[in-house]
Parts: structure tokens; sequence; C-alpha cells
């Protein structure tokens, strides 16, 4: 690396939006292989989209599976990123991640400043479950939130939105794999995503992997309607904000919401914002208690949860070399 490079390397503090976690159980129990069925890095199909799944070593097993929580698609199962979110975004260090992250960032072990092991890494006696277990649990058995009913509105703005595009990413159902437990067990998914890396000229210039700098994983699109502001770092207010800052891999899609007739974008970001949101698909209302799918339904609130930022550092171009 020439010697000028060192001074490009600037430092980026970026928001993110946390992702709601409704249905995360289900999103888990889809098989490696249906999401590496989906890729498409190198665009074979010439539909201007190149998805691609995002590898990670999962901290648990140490394998090597398919990333899908996460904006960067960071974790593959619930229980990495239950201990990646005590860490990082509580501050508990755990068996998966003993490190404190700021001692983790200068490489230092904390050895010397633990008298006692951390009572929520002791597994139960009963149970034999730890803290984070507990915690991944609660997370798998959160119920999604459900799509309202379907009716000819609502299927012709599902047309255009399959018509322009939208549907090559935001795939409208996944199906997950053989379960001993029958929630999980061959469940369609009605997720609206690929759960696949795309560049769609929103990104943050944050490498992490398995995400390059500018790649984001496709965000579901269920319980649309409860979410606001919009995009990895809340910076589109309504669904056609988000829908018009699609670029790159979705420019395609983009323009066909462009030069669709008004009824048409309408009906596409209508059924964005209104069908995939409202309740009725799993069953009842949604108010409290389990739905009939045997998930734990979410009370109706609303899922504007705080921002958090992000820092990270970033290779701009070089305006000596270009490069
Ligand atoms: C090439 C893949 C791709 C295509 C095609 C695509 N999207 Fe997206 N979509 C994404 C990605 C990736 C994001 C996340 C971008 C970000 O957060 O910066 C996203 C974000 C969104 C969001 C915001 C969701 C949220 O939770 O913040 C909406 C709404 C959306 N897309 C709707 C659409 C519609 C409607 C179309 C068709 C016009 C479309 N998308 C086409 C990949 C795609």
């Amino acid at each position: 690396m020439p010697a000028h490079h060192a001074v490009r390397r600037r430092r980026i503090v970026a928001r993110r939006v946390p992702i709601a976690l409704f249905g995360a159980g289900l999103v888990e129990a889809i098989l490696d292989d249906t999401l590496i069925a989906l890729e498409d890095p190198n665009d074979r199909n010439g539909d201007g989209v190149s998805g691609r799944a995002g590898f990670v070593v999962d901290v648990g097993t140490g394998e090597r599976r398919v990333g899908r929580f996460g904006w960067k698609s960071q974790h593959a199962t619930l229980l990495a990123f239950s201990g990646d979110a005590y860490r990082n975004e509580m501050g508990i260090t755990n068996d998966l991640f003993p490190l404190e992250a700021a001692l983790r960032r200068h490489r230092r072990s904390d050895a010397g400043l633990r008298s006692i092991p951390d009572p929520e890494d002791i597994r139960d006696p009963r149970t034999r479950r730890r803290g984070i277990d507990n915690f991944a649990s609660f997370m798998q058995f959160l119920a999604p939130v459900g799509r309202g009913p379907v009716d000819d509105q609502v299927r012709a703005g599902e047309r255009v939105f399959s018509s322009i595009g939208c549907a090559a990413c935001h795939v409208p159902t996944l199906t997950t794999g053989p379960s001993s437990n029958p929630l999980f067990n061959r469940r369609t998914v009605p997720l609206f995503s690929d759960l696949l890396l795309h560049e769609v000229g929103t990104g943050d210039g944050i490498k992490q992997p398995p995400g390059e700098a500018n790649e984001l994983r496709t965000p579901a699109l269920w319980g649309l309607r409860f979410r606001r502001p919009l995009l990895h770092d809340g910076s589109a207010a309504t669904v056609v904000d988000a829908i018009l800052r699609h670029g790159q891999e979705a420019e395609l899609a983009r323009r066909g919401f462009e030069r669709a007739s008004d009824a048409d974008r309408r009906g596409a970001a209508g059924f964005s914002a209104i069908a995939l949101s409202r309740n009725g698909a799993y069953g009842d209302s949604g108010n409290g208690g389990h739905g009939d799918n045997g998930l734990t339904r979410r009370n109706e609130a609303t899922e504007n949860g705080t921002e958090k930022t992000i820092t990270g550092t970033s290779r701009a171009t070089c305006p000596l070399c270009g490069q």
C-alpha cells in the first residue's frame, strides 16, 4: 500500500435503526441452502440484481453459516445475535463475547479486572440454560406482525410490486427447513426479503463483515406499517421516500416505480405501506397473548425504536492515485 494511503482512512459515524425482532425465529429456521439458491453475485440472469449470501463463522458453533440478522447480515443464529447484543448494546460480557467492547478494540484481556465469573453465564442447574440462551428463546418465539385482509386493491398493488422488480430482492415468501418443533417445521415465512446483501446506493461506507462498505441486507418488509423512519439510517420518512432512494442494483425497479402511472405508484407504495402490515394473516388481530400459530404475539404498539450510532473507518478514493 503506498504510504500516502495511510491518510485517507477517515472515521465515519453512521446511524442505524434497530431492526424489529418479530418473526426472528422463523427467519432463523430458513436453511442456508434456501438463501444460497437465491444468490446471483455475477448477475447471470441479467436483471441488474446481484445479491450474495453473507457468510459468517457462527461464534456459537464455529460453523460457516449464512448470516441473516443485522443490517449487514452479521449473525446467522439468534444465540450469537443475543451474545452480541448483551455485550454491545447492554455492556454485559458473556460466554460468546467475553471481552469488554472497549478492551477488545485494544486487544487487551480483562482477566485482571474480574474477581468472580459473570453470574448470567452460570447455567441454571434445572434448565442448563444461561442468560443468553433465555434471551435467544424470547426472540425465537416472537410472532411476526401478521398481514391484513387481501382485497382487490392490495392484489393490484402486489402485482405492480412484482412486475416492476421489487420482488427480485423483497422475495414475498421463503420456507423454513425441517424442524422437530412444528412451529418452525417447513413453515411459509411471508417476510418480503431474500436476506441477501445488495448495493442499492444507500450504503454508509462502513465495512462490517460479511457486508462490504456499501452493502446492506434486504430488510424484511413485514410489519412496515409500524416502522418509521425507514432505511438503515432512518433517512427516509415515508415509503415513497425509501423507494425513491433505491439505486444501483435496484435502479431498474426504482425507474419502474417512477414510470408507473399514479394509480400504480399508489398501488405499489400502498401495498408496501399497508398491505404488508395489517394484522390478520396469523389468525387473530394481534392484541396480546398467543396467536393461533403458537408464537408470542406483540401488543399493538409501534416499533419506533431508538436509533443507535455505529462507528467505523472507510477508505475514501485517494486524491493522488484515484484508487
Ligand atoms: C436490489 C435489491 C432491491 C430491490 C430490487 C428493491 N429493494 Fe427495497 N431495499 C433493498 C435494500 C438493500 C434496502 C435497505 C436499504 C437501506 O436501508 O439503506 C431496501 C429498503 C426498502 C424499504 C425500506 C424498509 C425499511 O425497513 O427501512 C422499502 C419500503 C423498500 N425497500 C421497498 C421497495 C420497493 C417498493 C421496491 C420496488 C420499487 C424495492 N424496494 C426494490 C433492496 C432492494
